[in-house]
């Protein structure tokens, strides 16, 4: 029995879509001209990845996309996410365009175009050319000026049909998981070295809303951002600190200084760490949006962890909570809190929900098809708390489902499934699951809503 979710809270050109990135899913790793990024070399660097894990073929969607877009039409989708490659446009990160590289979206772009469906695209999504990793990375400032002139290229050829881009996607992750944690390629665990990503990032953020202005007049442009909500474990004092630092580090570090605070005084001083800041910097990293993109996946209940890591602050492992097959809490309040939290104390004038979804070890039952009714009622209680966010005033537009397919899953390789469509690696077949077909009947009812 599905859950009832109120539909007709959503504006009639409300979008649904499905979301995806170029190194989880696209394969053909030396295709025309590609050179290396950094989750090549982090794959193949032994250990890094489970299982040996790596991008080398993945769902090669290079060559299969024009049945991924027969895929997405059977779900009904209105928009499709999707990311640039940008070791296919620069194979060595700055230098010549690698023409051949940019054809493929070229191509990727008009197949959905002509299928009805608006692509989203974003300039990012952690792929970061492994020359420009060798001469320092986001680490250094030169790679933000490199990425402004990525974004330029794409948006030069693509803007004539592209109108909704991102620059970046969770730079959080790319920032405190590649640099802090060292989980993430490039694999770094160093605080000062993270702090300097963060604020490069942030910088490239800023240069590239300005490259895709100037590249592509009538661009509408966002930044994707991933956040949870943070609990304190207890009410003890220290606990109730640590939940602010936690706060702090996962949200207002990001939020902050894109709408027009500054980098949050408190997280300057914990951190430590002399932020390369240059005259003007602030006002490119907060340049006016036209809108912002929220990942979600989990909330956050934290701890005082004095001796740990910045920011002293230890996630707990709440009991007798739902769970998806990666171990994340399940917790649809903590979407609505955070489209409200964009809403009210930052202002922002439209959101989308840029991913959102859950991993399952799902597999072809004997009848061929995919049953996955975890995935179903995550998804049915998300897009609920979505709906919530839009009767209580929140500015939603959009809805992305994180993943049209099961893809490589970065650290984790490919156990962890997260596609509305099944993906069986050894054949590449695709088979849509329950979860996909009952995504394709929201849209529907949410059609007939308005119809
Ligand atoms: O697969 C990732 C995606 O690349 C970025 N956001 C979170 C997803 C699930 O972990």
């Amino acid at each position: 029995m599905s859950a009832p979710i109120d539909l007709a809270a959503f504006p009639r050109d409300f979008t649904w879509g499905t979301a995806t990135s170029a190194y989880q899913i696209e394969g053909a790793v030396t295709a025309d001209g590609r050179g290396p990024s950094i989750w090549d070399t982090f794959s193949h660097t032994p250990g890094k990845v489970d299982n040996g894990d790596h991008g080398d073929e993945a769902c090669d969607h290079y060559h299969r996309w024009p049945e991924d877009i027969a895929l997405m039409k059977r779900l009904g989708a209105d928009t499709y996410r999707l990311s640039v490659a940008w070791p296919r446009v620069f194979p060595g990160g700055d230098g010549p365009v690698n023409d051949a590289g940019l054809d493929f979206y070229d191509r990727l772009v008009d197949g959905l175009l002509d299928a009805g469906i608006t692509p989203s695209v974003t300039v990012y999504h952690w792929d970061l050319p492994q020359a420009l990793q060798d001469r320092g990375g986001w680490a250094e400032r030169d790679t933000a000026e490199h990425l402004a002139a990525y974004a330029s290229a794409v948006a030069g050829r693509l803007g004539d049909r592209v109108t909704q881009w991102a620059t970046l996607n969770e730079p959080l992750c790319s920032a405190w998981i590649g640099h802090l944690e060292g989980r993430m390629a490039p694999g770094v665990s160093d605080l000062t070295t993270a702090v300097r990503a963060s604020y490069h990032l942030l910088l490239a953020h800023g240069l590239a809303t300005q490259a895709i202005r100037a590249a592509a007049p009538g661009a509408q442009i966002g930044l994707v951002t991933n956040h949870s909500t943070v609990a304190a474990a207890s009410t003890r004092s220290e606990d109730i600190a640590a939940a602010v630092r936690m706060d702090g580090h996962s949200n207002r570090w990001w939020l902050d200084p894109v709408y027009g605070r500054g980098f949050p005084a408190d997280m300057r001083e914990l951190y430590g760490v002399e932020l390369p800041e240059r005259p003007g910097d602030l006002d490119t990293i907060a340049a006016p949006l036209d809108w912002h993109g929220l990942n979600y996946y989990f909330p956050t209940t934290v701890t005082d962890d004095p001796g740990g890591p910045a920011p002293y602050a230890r996630e707990i492992r709440l009991p007798d909570v739902p769970r998806t097959g990666l171990d994340w809490q399940i917790d649809a309040d903590g979407l609505e809190a955070l489209l409200m939290r964009l809403t009210d104390d930052y202002g922002v004038g439209r959101i989308y929900v840029t991913e959102n979804g859950s991993a399952f070890p799902d597999s072809r039952s004997p009848d061929g098809a995919v049953h996955d009714p975890e995935r179903t009622r995550y998804l049915e209680q998300h897009v609920a708390a979505c709906a919530r966010a839009v009767r209580k005033g929140a500015p939603l537009a959009g809805y992305y489902a994180w993943s049209l397919l099961d893809n490589f899953e970065w650290a984790y390789g490919y156990e962890p499934r997260f596609g509305l469509v099944h993906v069986d690696y050894p054949t590449q077949t695709r088979t849509i699951k329950s979860s996909g077909h009952r995504y394709a009947e929201i849209i529907r009812a949410h059609r007939q809503e308005h119809a």
